[in-house]
């Protein structure tokens, strides 16, 4: 125990334990919080590991680690019961408490994170998904190679199917003309296959990559980089890329792997997912509740994925999002905050049985949790921290992460 939590009535501890780094496997219902070490460093735990099978299926900034959830799912659940993520984001709850035989509920107002939590967290026939991969490309290669050299078999696609020209603004400035010509290519064939929402999810992600931009700067590039460009990720002169089809194929084979690994992991817990708001959306009976929500003006969840919005024709409800960093983070803006978390935590716990928890995991650097938990008629009964600390990439920085603990009030 390191400290007491100041801003509330009850004087609430703070665990955060110098022992052995928690290894998420061996925690269970009788493992102490005050023996949990969850300040991993880089070698406790590998990039790799954090990134396990569909956990990396697509970029997604802002999520948690899977070994956070799976301790508390280890901690509070059991096999059966049904836990809820109200800000479910790219899935890491529902996959993780499917591997562990909890059923899951998962609400996003995004509907690219809905689609890409449905494809990690899919039962996939995996002989069929292996030759509509195989055959999706090898389509999409024969047609873009056809339409550089203006064959046949192009002309007769454009009038079978639908041009493969688009009028989208974002689509023509920030992709070059052969890139994104085999985009739509394989936008238009994938509508064939049974497995098509995976198909988009490799669509996005070659997509992002495929984009106009420096390779150091994928998360939210300004303007197209149409030049070449002295590339700081590389330390070398790089070219912005006019290929979409290696990308396709690259991730193609990466997501197949990674389905395959989850697979051999998956339970028949069922996994249900809502596009809702969180403050007004209703669930069945559950025994708790897991999430890591938005924090105030850090992250616009939808424009970091404004590729896919454009490309696969998304309904963009961003104007939904709790805390987007849009709208800053001022005084106005934390008060904002509070009300709509407190409503989503209202509306959501009443679902929760007696005595379930509800795990909120925030940086919460402005102290809000323990007065929105107020807010919202719970009950903090602990806070675990833990110190992150990573070293990797430009993106290397320090923070702390705490863990709220609460309970309904009766
Ligand atoms: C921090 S992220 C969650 C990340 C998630 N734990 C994961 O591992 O991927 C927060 C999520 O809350 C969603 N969100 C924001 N406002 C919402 C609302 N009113 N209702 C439901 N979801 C919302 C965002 O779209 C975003 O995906």
């Amino acid at each position: 125990m390191s400290e007491v939590l100041k801003n509330t009535e009850k004087k609430i501890a703070i665990y955060n334990s110098n022992g052995k780094p928690t290894r998420s496997e061996e925690v269970n219902p009788d493992t102490p919080l005050e023996s949990l070490n969850l300040n991993w460093t880089e070698k406790d735990l590998p990039e790799k590991i954090r990134t396990k099978h569909v956990n990396r299926l697509h970029p997604y900034l802002g999520k948690f680690i899977p070994q956070i959830v799976e301790i508390f799912l280890r901690k509070y659940f059991k096999s059966g019961q049904t836990v809820l993520d109200p800000f479910c984001g790219s899935g890491t709850t529902l996959v993780q408490a499917n591997e562990l035989g909890i059923n899951s509920i998962g609400f996003d107002v995004s509907e690219f994170n809905i689609l890409l939590v449905k494809a990690k967290t899919g039962n996939y026939d995996l002989n069929l998904l292996k030759n509509e991969i195989h055959e999706l490309i090898n389509r999409t290669e024969e047609i873009a190679l056809k339409k550089q050299n203006k064959r046949d078999l192009f002309s007769e696609l454009v009038q079978t199917y639908e041009s493969i020209e688009t009028d989208n603004e974002y689509l023509n400035t920030w992709f070059a003309p052969k890139a994104l010509s085999e985009l739509l290519i394989y936008k238009i064939l994938l509508k064939e296959y049974k497995n098509k929402e995976l198909f988009k999810i490799i669509l996005s992600r070659a997509a992002r990559s495929a984009r106009l931009t420096t390779h150091f700067d994928l998360d939210f590039p300004k303007k197209p980089q149409t030049e070449p460009y002295y590339c700081y990720k590389h330390d070398r002169m790089c070219q912005p890329t006019d290929d979409a089809l290696k990308f396709l194929k690259r991730y193609s084979i990466d997501t197949f792997t990674r389905i395959i690994e989850y697979s051999k992991l998956r339970t028949d817990a069922s996994v249900n997912i809502l596009h809702a708001d969180s403050r007004f959306s209703k669930t069945k009976k559950i025994d708790g509740i897991i999430t890591s929500p938005p924090y105030v003006g850090l992250i616009d969840y939808h424009d970091q994925h404004n590729y896919a919005y454009n490309l696969l024709d998304l309904k963009d409800n961003s104007e939904m999002e709790i805390g987007a960093a849009k709208n800053g983070s001022s005084k106005k803006a934390k008060e904002e905050y509070k009300i709509a978390m407190a409503e989503v935590f209202k509306n959501t716990s009443k679902h929760v049985r007696d005595e379930g928890k509800i795990i909120i995991i925030a940086g919460d650097k402005d102290n809000l949790y323990p007065e929105i938990g107020e807010m919202a008629n719970l009950n903090l009964e602990h806070v675990v921290e833990r110190h992150v600390n990573r070293r990797t990439g430009r993106r290397s920085n320090e923070f702390f992460e705490s863990i709220f603990i609460y309970t309904k009030r009766k």
